[in-house]
């Protein structure tokens, strides 16, 4: 049965009264086994067969294809490093870091070990002080709120925009017009799953109440508001970026940096990032060993050349992802809850340079779908299963279910697909085939 008849049939059946959703799976790693190098490859481990058609795995991610086109380039790199026997900071890390501050538009960029280190930094250069606030996102990695905590603040949340799952400015607004704001020093909005928050109107309320705007853009190098507008990391008072493996630019281990346009900020996150060290033993004040490796540095310059194409690559997936559901029927555009499609597609909002470091679809039944599709070796995963104002540790800060509304639907209804741009339109097929499997 060809998928679009199949699809409108289950639509039928899907229209019955929604079940309670299963508890969400707790999945916080990154990646799935990587297996499977391509669909060429007939036969490959990890295929299976159903009924007499074998199929094989589609994996989250396989970063062995993009080591194929690196190869040469990174070995080069390394052997660079390695003759010249400096590991650490050094000329690759300035290197590194001049070019990404060319790429971002901004002055100054300010490496460091790892993006959680990267919003350390940002945040204590922003000035904070013990017992002040900073307004975050309670749907984005765990990272987001640690950091405001390790920098001596407190996070405190709004909620977010159903259809982007970005920190929502309405939401914004009306904390800040409400009557526990005057320790609130600092906004983070975070560029959730590759697609920029609304800096715009952020940044008009960040002005009105004397806030730094500092970007969590960990997961969205490459995007912006607009083809013609500033990059991700050029828009706050600086902006910390992610180069963990499965990143858009990704290093060969962990690896972060902070890009701003306030030179005196970026010396102080220098010396914040060598110990508090301005010269050699001599510590003006505490700061951490978050120096950033050669080696990285040096694999980094040789991804940053391709990341613009990879970024287009994610796009074209992600276009081609929203045409193939279209075609079954079982999609509608965006986060409207009311909606009885059962998948509901990641929606661009007009004009946004969207870098799909995810490609997110809310599921009906998501959990028992992912099952369905773990057996037939499709690897996806919950981006992010728990919303951080429920998280354990932030028990203190008082909140409770059903605080953010919002966030904690996502949490029970976001699943992420396969999207790294070596996937191919047999693997891209094969993903939204098996969705439609499960819901005839
Ligand atoms: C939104 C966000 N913020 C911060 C981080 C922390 O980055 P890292 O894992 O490099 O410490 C991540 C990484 O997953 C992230 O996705």
């Amino acid at each position: 049965m060809e998928i679009g008849i199949a699809a409108r049939l289950c639509l039928l059946r899907l229209r019955a009264p929604a079940e309670a959703p299963s508890p969400a799976t707790i999945l916080l790693s990154m990646t799935q086994p990587l297996t499977n190098p391509g669909s060429s490859e007939p036969y490959a481990s990890g295929s299976l067969t159903l009924g007499a058609r074998p199929l094989d795995a589609v994996p989250m991610l396989d970063l062995r294809r993009q080591y194929e086109q690196v190869r040469a380039e990174v070995l080069e790199a390394v052997e660079r490093v390695c003759a010249s026997q400096h590991y650490i900071l050094g000329s690759e890390v300035e290197a590194l870091e001049r070019e990404l501050a060319d790429f971002c538009g901004t002055s100054d960029a300010v490496g460091c070990a790892s993006g959680t280190d990267a919003l350390w930094l940002a945040l204590v250069a922003a000035g904070l002080q013990p017992g002040d606030q900073v307004l975050t996102t309670p749907f984005s990695f765990f990272a987001s709120a640690s950091a405001i905590v390790r920098a001596g603040a407190r996070p405190v949340f709004a909620d977010i925009d159903p259809h982007t799952f970005n920190l929502d400015p309405a939401q914004v607004e009306s904390f800040l017009r409400g009557a526990l704001r005057d320790k609130l020093r600092a906004v983070l909005p975070v560029h959730l799953y590759g697609q920029c928050a609304d800096m715009n109107s952020l940044q008009r309320l960040a002005d009105e109440f004397h806030l730094s705007v500092i970007e969590d853009a960990a997961q969205a190098i490459g995007a912006r508001l607009g083809s013609e507008a500033p990059m991700a990391g050029s828009m706050g008072v600086s902006a910390a970026f992610s180069f963990y493996p499965t990143k858009n630019l990704s290093a060969y281990g962990d690896a972060g940096l902070v890009t701003t346009s306030d030179p005196e900020m970026a010396e102080h996150m220098r010396r914040l990032r060598n110990h508090g060290s301005p010269r050699r033993y001599v510590h003006e004040e505490l700061g951490w060993n978050s120096r950033l490796d050669a080696m990285q540095a040096a694999i980094l310059r040789v991804k940053l050349k391709y990341v613009d194409e990879w970024n287009d690559s994610r796009r074209a997936h992600a276009a081609r992802y929203d045409l193939l559901f279209a075609e079954t029927g079982l999609a509608s555009a965006g986060g409207q809850p009311e909606n009885a499609a059962p998948i509901q597609l990641p929606l661009t909002t007009a004009g946004v340079h969207h870098v799909f470091h995810q490609y997110v679809v809310r599921a009906y039944r998501r959990d028992e779908l992912r099952e369905f599709l773990s057996a037939r070796k499709i690897g996806t995963q919950i981006y992010y299963p728990i919303p951080l104002h429920l998280q354990p540790c932030f028990v203190y800060l008082g909140y409770r279910e059903g605080d953010f509304p919002e966030a904690e639907r996502a949490a029970n209804e976001v699943l992420a697909l396969p999207i790294f741009p070596e996937l191919t339109e047999d693997e891209l097929r094969r993903v939204v085939k098996s969705i439609a499997d499960f819901y005839c």
